[in-house]
């Protein structure tokens, strides 16, 4: 699907991220993975090498604009444009209750999911008019940002923005041959959802439940939409939000 695309990839060290890059790669696309966590960032390009392909990397905090900025820049540099990009990195929060939680935990959260995704999504928007080639980007949003969930709302109010952001950016970039979507996760194993079932037990044990197919996602399926999503197969979407969650969505 990605053969000869140019494809940038945050928070690549793992879960979501590296279940995209892994496949992106080997599609022969040529690939820059990002991500704030260096080692875990050699982890994905072991794997990718050990498949026999190669990818960049380049170690980014998405809250700091120079950072985003010099990571454009490299990508640019490094694979001689950028055609697509996959906006993941994020973080899920503390867990309390909205009268519980603290400023702090909620600036931190928004700063991760929300501003992050702004400052990537203005900065390859920039390279692709600047270029004048046509672009698709990808973030990554949740079933959070469709619907509230209890005992996260910064979480939730990032990931409504992300959806937010997601649709005005196709709005505004359509007739440059721009086009942005977000995918919408349930409950994947990943390390964000290990950490939440080691502080709470019972949300994780009831998040299977939750969902039509009775079973939490892998991250290839997430991975799977968002290089659909990149792709040109997808040439006549722009502004979704595509849940990908096993129908827990759907109903209750
Ligand atoms: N796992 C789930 O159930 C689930 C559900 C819905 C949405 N999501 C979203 O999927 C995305 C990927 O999460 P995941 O489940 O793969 O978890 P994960 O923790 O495995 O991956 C998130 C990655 O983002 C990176 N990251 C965190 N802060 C960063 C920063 N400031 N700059 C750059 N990188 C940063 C982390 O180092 C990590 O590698 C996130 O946006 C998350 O909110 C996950």
């Amino acid at each position: 699907m990605l053969d000869g695309k140019r494809v940038l990839i945050t928070g690549a060290g793992g879960g979501i991220g590296q279940a995209a890059a892994i496949p992106a790669a080997a599609e022969g696309a040529r690939v820059m993975i990002a991500d704030v966590n260096e080692s875990w960032l050699e982890e994905t390009i072991e794997i990718i090498r050990a498949a026999g392909k190669t990818a960049e990397m380049r170690v980014t905090d998405v809250t700091s604009e120079s950072d985003v900025a010099g990571l454009i820049d490299d990508t640019v540099a490094a694979l001689g444009g950028l055609d697509c990009a996959y906006n993941n990195a994020g973080i899920e929060g503390a867990w309390a209750r909205t009268a519980d939680s603290t400023l702090e935990n909620f600036d931190r959260v928004v700063a991760v999911n929300q501003t992050g995704v702004y400052l990537c999504m203005r900065a390859e928007i920039q390279a692709m008019l600047k270029a004048g080639t046509p672009g698709s980007i990808v973030n990554t949003a949740s079933i959070a940002g469709l619907a509230g969930a209890q005992f996260m709302p910064a979480y939730v109010a990032s990931k409504h923005a992300v959806v937010g952001l997601t649709a005005s950016a196709a709005m505004e970039y359509a007739r440059k041959n721009i086009r942005v979507n977000a995918v919408c996760p349930g409950p994947i194993e990943t390390r964000m959802l290990s950490s939440l079932a080691s502080n709470h037990p019972r949300a994780s044990e009831a998040m299977p439940e939750a969902t039509a197919m009775k079973r939490l996602g892998q991250p290839r399926e997430i991975a799977e939409a968002a290089c659909w999503l990149m792709s040109d197969r997808a040439s006549y979407v722009t502004g979704v939000a595509l849940p990908v969650d096993g129908g827990m969505i759907a109903g209750p």
